[in-house]
């Protein structure tokens, strides 16, 4: 499913799941955590500690995006 640049990714996920927990959308929360199951997230989101901006196995789609051409997601 693309994510167009002017949309984030939660809300493309939310046409496939409309009831994706979230909250602040602002990547602050951390309340639309998702699994991620391949590929690289690109971590914008201010919940993960810096240590932490490495992790691939999940995202804050409210803010993230894809790092690799493609990201899997746990639907
Ligand atoms: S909704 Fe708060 S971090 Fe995504």
């Amino acid at each position: 499913m693309p994510v167009p640049g002017d949309r984030n990714l939660l809300d493309v996920l939310r046409t496939a799941v409309p009831d994706i927990d979230y909250s602040c959308g602002e990547g602050i929360c951390g309340s639309c955590e998702w699994r991620v199951l391949e590929r690289v997230p690109d971590h914008r989101d201010s919940v993960l500690p810096v240590v932490g901006r490495d992790r691939r196995d999940v995202i804050y789609p409210c803010v993230s995006r894809a790092r690799s051409p493609t990201l899997t997601l746990n639907l």
